[in-house]
């Protein structure tokens, strides 16, 4: 399970890469292959992921925190086993409303 976890949220913060590093803790026991990127384009709000795999879209979500960790995983093992776009899995309620972009691949 690909998950993207965005490593300078919240940006222009002094706390810049916090999110990343309390995210990786708390996901840390998980069965999910974590990435870190510069950006995922959805600052200024902080908190993004990404769940991403070979010939799928992107699926960013914002305003993530540690205690989304389960509801987050739970995300990606569902779209891990479809082809991807919302609509082929059902986002879990309680990260709908804040999924932010999705992205096709070229
Ligand atoms: S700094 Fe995290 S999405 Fe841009």
């Amino acid at each position: 399970m690909p998950l993207l976890i965005c490593r300078t949220c919240p940006r222009d913060d002094p706390g810049s890469g916090s999110f990343g590093v309390a995210l990786d803790e708390a996901v840390s026991s998980a069965d999910v292959r974590v990435r870190h990127v510069p950006c995922l384009g959805g600052c200024p709000n902080a908190g993004n992921v990404a769940l991403d795999g070979p010939g799928k879209p992107r699926v960013r979500f914002s305003h993530i925190g540690v205690g989304d960790a389960d509801v987050l995983l739970d995300a990606a093992r569902r779209y891990d086993d479809s082809a991807g776009f919302p609509g082929d899995w059902d986002v879990p309620a309680g990260l709908a409303d804040r999924l932010t972009a999705v992205t096709p691949k070229r």
